[in-house]
């Protein structure tokens, strides 16, 4: 290749990948880290939806990517992430030790399901996941859209341990204080923590919560399932959890929606790698 040639190699801004800047890192565990990048200009998403977030290979290799749901509401100026570590993961072994100023290559177009529009208009609003899961519904129950559309907006969150709660100060105090959405989440929005391999006040898995009815009594609804009428639901975490919860909901007579279709529940696997 001479010179000229060189000289006229694509630019890396033409590639599929923004390079962004890390402007914070927050540990929560050995297990699960949160960090937050600037957002270029033109960067548009709907609140829940995902983005390929990675690292230039190594050696000149591939730039090794993964689908991170985007954590912040879609009018935020950052964009926030949740994420696993994974020992031997090919990208989370090295993003666990970003540090601001470090570069990440994000994505040029955010997709998913777990948006708003893709689900019927209804009374209550479940956003229910395990794990990293929950970083979606961090986006959708900072929208003040969620507020609009629904009367209550419920944010379960499963994990092993209580100290995997991460957020917890959020849903319990913080999101008070929010100047978009603090009035309606003091009065919509509930935030339902299960821990299963731990004394907690509320112990076990949602799915058990929900097949014994505990998870209606709680929230004071007399039913003691979902309703097709009433109810919309967004699942995002393990499979195991999502293919349990959907099989519960089609029993109750929901219909899973889309984008193209919105319907009464969606749902999508949290990023593992
Ligand atoms: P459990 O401790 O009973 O396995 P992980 O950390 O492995 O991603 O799991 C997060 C949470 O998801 C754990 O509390 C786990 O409970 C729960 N979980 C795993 N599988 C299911 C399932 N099929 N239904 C409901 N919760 C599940």
């Amino acid at each position: 290749m001479d010179s000229a040639a060189v000289a006229s190699a694509p630019p890396a801004a033409n590639s599929a990948f923004n390079t962004e800047t890390v402007l914070w890192v927050k540990h929560w565990t050995d297990r699960l880290f949160s960090f937050a990048i600037t957002r270029p200009a033109s960067f548009r998403f709907r609140s829940g939806e995902f983005v390929m977030i990675g690292l230039p290979g190594l050696d000149g290799a591939k730039p090794v990517l993964r689908a991170y749901s985007i954590a912040s509401p879609h009018f935020a100026e950052e964009l926030e992430f949740l994420s696993i570590k994974v020992e031997d993961g090919p990208l989370t072994s090295r993003l666990q030790h970003i540090k601001p100023g470090d570069q990440v290559l994000m994505g040029k177009k955010p997709t998913g399901t777990l948006v708003l529009d893709a689900l019927k208009p209804g009374k209550r609003l479940f956003l229910i996941s395990t794990g990293t899961g929950l970083a979606p519904f961090l986006s959708v129950a900072r929208d003040p859209d969620a507020f609009e559309r629904f009367g209550q907006v419920i944010v379960t969150h499963t994990v092993r341990d209580v100290k995997e709660l991460a957020y917890r100060d959020l849903f319990t105090a913080e999101i008070h204080d929010d100047p978009l959405v603090g009035d309606q989440a003091k009065v919509q929005l509930v935030y339902y923590p299960t821990v299963t391999r731990e004394a907690f006040e509320r112990a076990g898995r949602i799915t058990t919560r929900i097949e014994s009815g505990d998870l209606f009594r709680d929230l004071g609804l007399e039913a003691g399932k979902f309703h097709p009428d009433e109810d919309r639901i967004m699942l995002c975490g393990s499979m195991a959890m999502i293919k349990d919860v959907a099989a519960l909901l089609e029993a109750h007579g929901l219909v899973e929606g889309s984008n193209a279709e919105p319907g009464d529940f969606v749902l999508e696997r949290a990023f593992v790698g």
